[in-house]
């Protein structure tokens, strides 16, 4: 499967802290690609959403990892210029993920003066169940992270159902509203959960969907309904879980444009108009993973990266769940 999207706006933010904002660099995405030089996209830049809002491009991910790996990974990747982390609460690390924000703040290799509002924490939904259910783990992930409010909370999958889908959803909408939410969104959302969301007509409407994509798990189908709607896509495992740094064709291309496997793959994902979130608890992949600007790989291998789809499911599949 090949990736081919229609024409889309996507704007990137560049660079400075949230509270010192000025610059705006917008990029037209047609036929699939950001239709701009973006080999100068980095860690500062920021992708707007269609509520007006925008968000780092780049997150670090912390899935399976724990207790002091987490809070480790957290203040590597802080001190690397990182300015998100895309935590939830099936991985126990809410509490660590933000103590570590929080110390890294305060510490003194806080040298621009970042301030909370400065870096984007993510949280999810363990499991949709009623709304007094969803309202209170809401309010329990903003206890735990100590950062007083979560900048993204998602669904984290559409199980559970229509109703309890929907009921979920009027959680988050209810959680922006009283101010522990900033934005709202979905994850593993296939095309008719994201259509019942939009029929049910929110008063708030889902501004990403994360979900599994990168060169050998693209879901166009997805993908495409996203951008069509205004919904930004946040693509998770854009490292493929390291399955497949070894491929001929992604040595190649790295040899090709002297970066690692790493760095080609979350090129993939920046220059498709996504939000990558590459994983790592080791301080020199977070900073290789993050060194992404000076390079643009060219149309046709832009191709050549699409066709390697393979469908290859790293972890779960929940988008054609009932
Ligand atoms: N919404 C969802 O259902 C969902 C599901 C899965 C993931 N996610 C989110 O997306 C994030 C990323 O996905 P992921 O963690 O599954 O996979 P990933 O980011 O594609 O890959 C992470 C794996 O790659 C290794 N790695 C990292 N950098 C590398 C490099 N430069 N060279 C070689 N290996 C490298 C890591 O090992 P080391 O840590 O040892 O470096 C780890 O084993 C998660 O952490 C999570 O935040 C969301």
């Amino acid at each position: 499967m090949s990736i081919c999207m229609p024409p889309h706006s996507v704007t990137i933010v560049a660079d400075l802290p949230q509270h010192r904002k000025s610059q705006s660099v917008h990029a037209r995405h047609c036929s699939g690609r950001l239709k701009m030089s973006t080999s100068t996209l980095s860690l500062a830049s920021r992708t707007k959403l269609a509520n007006g809002l925008s968000i780092p491009t780049i997150h670090l991910g912390v899935y399976l990892t724990s207790g002091n790996e987490t809070s480790q990974a957290v203040r590597y990747a802080l001190e690397a210029g990182y300015r998100a982390v895309d935590s939830a609460q099936m991985y126990h690390n809410e509490k660590e993920s933000g103590k570590a924000v929080l110390d890294f703040l305060a510490s003194e290799d806080n040298t621009q003066s970042l301030r909370r509002e400065d870096i984007h924490f993510t949280s999810k939904l363990a499991s949709n169940t009623a709304y007094d259910t969803a309202r209170k783990a809401i309010k329990q992930s903003v206890k735990e992270c100590g950062l007083g409010y979560i900048d993204l909370f998602l669904l984290h999958s559409p199980y559970g159902g229509k109703k309890a889908r929907l009921d979920s959803w009027r959680a988050v909408e209810d959680a922006i509203q009283d101010g522990e939410v900033k934005i709202g969104g979905v994850s593993n959302y296939g095309v008719k959960h994201l259509q019942e969301l939009l029929d049910s007509r929110p008063r708030t409407p889902p501004a990403v969907n994360q979900i599994e994509i990168h060169p050998f798990n693209t879901r166009f189908d997805i993908t495409s309904f996203c951008q069509k709607h205004d919904i930004v896509v946040e693509a998770y495992a854009p490292l493929v879980r390291a399955m497949r740094m070894k491929h001929p064709t992604i040595v190649s291309l790295s040899k090709k444009y002297a970066c690692t496997p790493g760095q080609l793959l979350v090129r993939w994902s920046l220059q498709h108009g996504f939000v990558p979130l590459p994983k790592s608890v080791k301080k020199e992949r977070i900073v290789e993973n993050s060194q992404i600007g000076g390079f643009e790989i060219e149309e046709a291998d832009m191709k050549t990266m699409d066709g390697l789809d393979e469908y290859l499911v790293t972890d779960w599949d929940p988008t054609d769940c009932p």
